[in-house]
Parts: structure tokens; C-alpha cells; sequence
């Protein structure tokens, strides 16, 4: 039992201080409960209002990416210039120490390699071990015009339900098939889908017209970077993306493919962060790398 206050100094209870009650700073998430916002504000930097994920879990579906082969050597070495690390279970508990710091956004849906038809996955993370490895978010595909649209649909929408229960949000990830017309069109179609379903935050891919696809979604955007451009050229592209109203990106083979990806996602969170434009941020990339040597 605590000892009884014995203060002999006046109470004060500021009665003339009204209590402030602050609006949360994510685009459409006022209204989840305070578990959510926590685990949003991890990934989310609450000052900025913006992420750098760093992704690295290709793997999942493709093997050993190019950069990707030696995650322990790759990978570790980049975690702490990253808001959050975006990667499988398997990668988590056989690679990332357990004393890591960074928000985890735990990719969520599998089953198809390379070799098989894309869309055709399934849920692939029980929300209890989410839990257990005390995830930030869990990411999961969806195939919008896929083959197996409905199918990777009701895999998010699960998802959703399941991370309602216990406040962990949903990354709907837009995967576009080859065949398909990687426009501003499909953009707003695939990303306000995901919103609409429940996604917290949705992740696509930056196009001309992208701040037509920000707008007419309620939720954070954040893009991937896709495949590996010159620095220059991805710096750009991410610029390009925060001015037209991304949230951030989640980019994985223009860090972990880069001449030097140390100072690219340097480059990158200044971009995203601060809001330098692509010749500083090149610049700035260069002069980190040219130190180093
Ligand atoms: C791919 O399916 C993974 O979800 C990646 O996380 C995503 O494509 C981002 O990586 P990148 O910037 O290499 O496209």
C-alpha cells in the first residue's frame, strides 16, 4: 500500500486551465482508439506528419532480390536511418534483434512465388502473432483487376477485422499486374478500394496525376519506389510524391540497390522529412558518399 498523502502543500488543480483535447495529425484517423494512433504515430513521424519505410521483404515472393541476399549484412546497417522496417515474420525473428526500436510493418498476405499466379494469396500472419511480435502494422496485397481480386480483398478485409480488435492498422499494398495500365486512373480505383474497406494507410505507386490519387483518398498514401532508378531520378520521383500529397514512401530497391544506400536513404528522409528538393537531396547524397571514401 502507497503511504497516505501527507503534503502539507496546497492542492492545486488549475480550474481556470481548460484541458486540451488535440486532434490526432494523420490524414483520416481521428476516430481510431488510442492503441491504433499509437502504433500509426510509430510508423508516422508526428512532427513531419511523414514515413520513410524501408522495404525489404521481396523475398516473400521472389527469394533472394538483388541487395536482399544477406539481410543481416544489407539490411541492419540501414535500420537506423528508417521510420519503420517493412518486412516478413521470418525475416523479424531470424535477422532483426529483438532491441530494435523501429516500427515493424509486418508483411501479411503470401502464398504465390514468381513462378505461380500473383494474386492468388492468402492471409498469411495469424493477428495473434502480429501481437506477439509486437508489430506496428501489418501490410497485406491487393489485386485490384487481378485474377484473384476478391480473394486478396477479403484477405485485407479480414485483416481489417482482426486488427480492429486488437488496434493494429492495415497497409493495403496495390499490387498492379504487368498487363495492367499503371495510370492515375487504376490509382484512384485501387487505393480509395483499400480506404473504403478499412485499410489505415495505403501504399501505390507514384504516376503523373498522382495528387488526384492523394486527394480522393481519406487515408495516407505512401509510395513504393519500384525498380531501381539513378539516385537522381528517385529522389526526383519521391519529391515529386510528398508535393502531390504522399505520405511517405516505402521504398526498398533504390536504398538497397544503390551505389551507396547509407547516404540514399539519408538523401531520401530529407526529401520526405524536411522537403528538400532533388538537386539538394542529390547533392547531399553525393557529398555523403564521396566522405566515405
Ligand atoms: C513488393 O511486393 C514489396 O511489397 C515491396 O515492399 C514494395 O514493392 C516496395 O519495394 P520497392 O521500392 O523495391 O518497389
Amino acid at each position: 500500500m502507497p503511504e497516505a498523502d501527507e503534503s502539507k502543500k496546497e492542492k492545486n488543480f488549475f480550474t481556470e486551465i481548460p484541458q486540451k483535447s488535440e486532434l490526432f495529425f494523420l490524414k483520416g484517423s481521428n476516430n481510431y482508439d488510442w492503441g491504433m494512433k499509437n502504433r500509426l504515430s510509430r510508423i508516422f513521424n508526428p512532427v513531419s506528419g511523414k514515413t520513410v519505410m524501408l522495404a525489404f521483404d521481396h523475398g516473400y515472393f521472389q527469394g533472394p532480390t538483388t541487395g536482399l541476399e544477406r539481410i543481416d549484412l544489407s539490411i541492419l546497417p540501414l535500420a537506423p536511418y528508417a521510420d519503420a522496417l517493412m518486412l516478413t515474420r521470418g525475416i523479424l525473428r531470424s535477422i532483426i534483434p529483438p532491441s530494435t526500436q523501429k516500427a515493424i510493418v509486418m508483411r501479411a498476405s503470401g502464398g504465390p512465388s514468381i513462378l505461380k499466379e500473383l494474386s492468388n494469396e492468402h492471409v498469411a500472419v495469424d493477428m495473434e502473432d502480429a501481437i506477439r511480435m509486437n508489430v506496428s502494422a501489418v501490410a497485406v496485397q491487393v489485386f485490384v483487376g487481378g485474377e484473384h481480386e476478391t480473394q486478396s480483398v477479403n484477405n485485407m478485409t479480414r485483416l481489417v477485422d482482426a486488427g480492429m480488435r486488437v488496434g493494429i492498422p492495415v497497409l493495403g499494398v496495390t499490387a498492379v499486374g504487368t498487363t495492367m495500365a499503371r495510370d492515375a486512373r487504376y490509382m484512384r480505383l485501387a487505393t480509395r478500394m483499400c480506404a473504403e474497406l478499412g485499410a489505415a494507410f495505403v501504399k501505390t505507386y507514384y504516376v503523373p496525376g498522382f495528387e488526384t490519387v492523394a486527394a480522393s483518398c481519406p487515408v495516407p498514401v505512401v509510395i513504393a519506389g519500384g525498380k531501381k532508378l539513378p539516385e537522381l531520378e528517385a529522389l526526383t520521383m519521391a519529391h515529386h510524391a510528398i508535393q502531390d500529397g504522399a505520405s511517405g514512401v516505402d521504398m526498398g530497391r533504390n536504398i538497397f540497390q544503390s551505389d551507396d544506400p547509407v547516404s540514399m536513404l539519408e538523401a531520401v528522409r530529407k526529401v520526405v522529412h524536411a522537403g528538400i528538393k532533388p538537386a539538394e537531396a542529390f547533392e547531399l547524397y553525393q557529398s555523403l558518399k564521396n566522405g566515405k571514401k
